[in-house]
């Protein structure tokens, strides 16, 4: 892992403004705030008795997730109708491309259904960068988590999460815990938090699961779980991330949980109001003691509802970046 991807080009327009969502690296402080603000408008559509705005009326989103998936799949479905877009979700397993088709030749004929915006998970990192430079240049292409690289609108729902129970980054201390190594999820919440301004960024695992080079993210490594959770504000757990695990990295799960697994004992070691987190899915008595998955410190369920209103303002604002650079084009050509 590198903090220098280099994507910022591609992700922008002429503007400045966001026109696919593909990583956080590179993103300015003002366009990451901007995208928590605009959730946070979102946030109270989903209490409304009908809940819709017509800013993706007549925009079709094509949701095309080649890797397994609960949350992310369903919330972005739900942020897309929210926004009131027509919304087709691929069953990747029982479309073409199990039939051999490629990748490149799957998205061409979703493209020839005049499909606006592509949401794509795959397990390959890269792949959704690979997607945005080779769709039509009107189609915006989001990021729904790609290999161990990158998960972009996960790494913005947890700063929406901190941001409301929390108020700001300034002066807090956030720990995440657990496999490093395989988590798109950690590398896009160091990215974020560090782009927001957080003062102390924990890390914390074994070191088999801490990949090398994490200091220029800037953060400090903990090897032990209870130095490492002293006094923090928010603690960010992980799942055991096995399918992408080659070899032996762990003697054991029970021996992962009593050296790393978050329980109440544990979580004392925190300040008496942090807050913990888990982007799911959860595996209790693993990562995570069930007395603290359900406890009274646990945000896990208001990360989801989060997670909706995050995706309703990365649709909304990729699509009007599409379109504003479209403008710009068209005048260039004049
Ligand atoms: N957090 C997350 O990405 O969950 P899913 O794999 O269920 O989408």
């Amino acid at each position: 892992m590198t903090p220098t991807d280099a994507k910022r080009p591609l992700q922008l327009n002429d503007l400045g403004q966001l026109r696919h969502f593909l990583s956080l690296d590179g993103l300015p402080r003002e366009l990451l705030t901007e995208i928590l603000d605009t959730a946070d408008s979102f946030l109270e559509v989903g209490n409304r008795s009908v809940k819709k705005v017509p800013l993706l009326r007549g925009k079709t989103v094509c949701n095309v997730f080649f890797e397994n998936s609960t949350r992310t799949r369903t919330t972005f479905e739900l942020a897309a109708k929210r926004l009131s877009a027509d919304v087709i979700t691929l069953n990747v397993s029982t479309s073409s491309t199990s039939k051999g088709e490629t990748l490149t030749d799957t998205l061409r004929n979703l493209e020839a259904m005049a499909a606006d915006m592509f949401v794509v998970r795959h397990a390959e990192s890269g792949a959704a960068h690979f997607i945005a430079e080779h769709v039509c240049p009107d189609v915006a292409v989001i990021n729904g988590g790609d290999g161990r690289h990158a998960h972009p609108t996960q790494g913005m729902l947890d700063m929406l999460t901190i941001r409301r129970h929390k108020g700001s980054f300034e002066n807090l201390s956030v720990a995440i815990v657990g496999d490093i190594l395989h988590s798109r999820v950690a590398r896009s919440n160091m990215l974020a938090l560090k782009t927001l301004g957080c003062p102390d960024i924990r890390v914390i695992g074994p070191k088999t699961l801490l990949p090398i080079g994490l200091e220029q993210y800037g953060v400090r490594l903990f090897n032990d779980m209870s130095e490492g959770l002293r006094d923090v504000d928010v603690v960010i757990m992980l799942r055991l991330q096995r399918e992408r695990m080659q070899g032996g990295m762990l003697p054991s799960e029970s021996e992962f949980y009593r050296l790393y697994g978050l329980s109440t004992q544990r979580l004392a070691q925190a300040r008496p109001d942090a807050i913990v987190m888990h982007p799911g899915p959860i595996n209790r008595g693993v990562e995570i003691e069930s007395a603290v998955a359900d406890g009274t410190q646990s945000v896990i369920l208001n990360q989801v509802t989060y997670g909706i209103a995050i995706r309703m303002a990365v649709l909304s604002m990729a699509m009007s970046g599409q379109t504003a650079q479209r403008q710009l084009d068209s005048e260039e050509q004049k």
